[in-house]
């Protein structure tokens, strides 16, 4: 243990990896305006979109109209995902600054998700990195199914250490380990992380939590006593994973910030500016919050 950070970085991936699971593709003018919206809220790094296959998630087909139409702020980083090189010369074009690759621990949902093996997805990965490095994009990886998989239950923390290494070797700055189905429980967060640390340091890691037993808030608790500082989160709790059936949302912006702000912990995040972008989301997709905080916020303003 290390004693907890002085300031977080929020990774915001709700317009990612939130919109990316809604059944009706959102309207560009609404994710545009939700990610304006963040950004206002002094949200730092947000996630726009992805560039992958129309057929495989056509949620996503308009991420680089979304690019062009975002207001890009200084000081705010905008990555979005790239599978492939097909994918990252179509981020580079869209004048994406920092993309990001994601691969998984485990084998079965490596194919479901990316269609290949953990190691044809390093060997698709190793030239997006090279290409990124001569253009001056900066590379994020993610690991996905770090505390479980939906089709091999348990998966190994060493599992997780090996792919999360060879990322970092290739030159990732930063590598997200994603428990994508939100089975985690602090202990074996904490497990985890320590088994990935020892492969990479831990002022590289982020944490990635999805929110399906309500374990989200403790398991990064467990993770920011060992000494990470970036967490991903995601608007109002949005989204869940096309290829993690059952899976809920990432655990919500809302909750993680004003966890933070308890713990007197700086994200530079003004939580009520977060609302707001919390209630335009929220609204636009016709439902309330996943947010216990936005929720709490919202009953007590009224
Ligand atoms: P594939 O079918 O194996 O690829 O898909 P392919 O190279 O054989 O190409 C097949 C077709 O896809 C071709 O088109 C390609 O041009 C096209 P066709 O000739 O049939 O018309 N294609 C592309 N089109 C646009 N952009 C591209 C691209 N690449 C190929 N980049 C592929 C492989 C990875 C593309 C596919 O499986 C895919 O798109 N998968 C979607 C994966 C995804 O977005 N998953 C959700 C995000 S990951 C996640 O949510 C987890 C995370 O949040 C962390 C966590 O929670 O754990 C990050
Ligand atoms: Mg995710």
């Amino acid at each position: 243990m290390t004693g907890l950070p002085d300031s977080v970085t929020i990774v915001e991936v709700g317009p990612r990896d939130g919109l990316q699971n809604e059944k009706q593709v959102v309207p560009i003018e609404i994710k545009a305006g939700l990610i304006d919206r963040l950004a206002d809220a002094g949200v730092r790094v947000i996630e726009v979109g992805s560039f992958v296959s129309p057929k495989w998630v056509p949620q996503m087909a308009d991420s680089a109209e979304l690019m062009a139409r975002i207001t890009r702020r200084a000081g705010v980083r905008y990555p979005v995902l790239t599978p492939n090189l097909k994918g990252f010369e179509a981020a580079k074009a869209a004048g994406a600054e920092e993309v990001a690759i994601f691969g998984a621990a485990s084998e079965t949902f490596s194919q479901k998700n990316i269609n290949c093996s953990i190691a044809e997805s390093l060997e698709r990965f190793a030239p997006v990195c090279e290409a990124a490095r001569s253009a001056g994009i900066r590379v994020r990886g993610y690991v996905s199914c770090v505390l479980g998989c939906p089709y091999e239950g348990a998966i190994a923390p060493g599992a997780v250490a090996d792919v999360a290494a060879r990322l970092a070797a290739m030159g990732c700055f930063e590598i997200s380990l994603g428990d994508t189905i939100g089975v985690g429980t602090p202990g074996k967060a904490r497990e985890m992380l320590r088994a990935v640390a020892a492969a990479v340091p831990v002022d590289r890691l982020a944490v990635h939590f999805h929110d399906t037993y309500g374990q989200a808030l403790a398991n990064i608790y467990a993770c920011l006593e060992e000494g990470v500082a970036v967490v991903d989160s995601a608007i109002a709790g949005l989204g869940g994973c096309p290829y993690a059936k059952g899976a809920s949302g990432n655990v919500a912006t809302e909750d993680v910030v004003y966890m933070l702000d308890g713990l007197g912990i700086g994200t530079g995040i003004d939580i009520h500016e977060l609302l707001a972008a919390s209630r335009f989301i929220s609204q636009a997709l016709g439902r309330t919050p996943a947010s216990k905080v936005a929720q709490a916020l919202i009953a007590r303003a009224a």
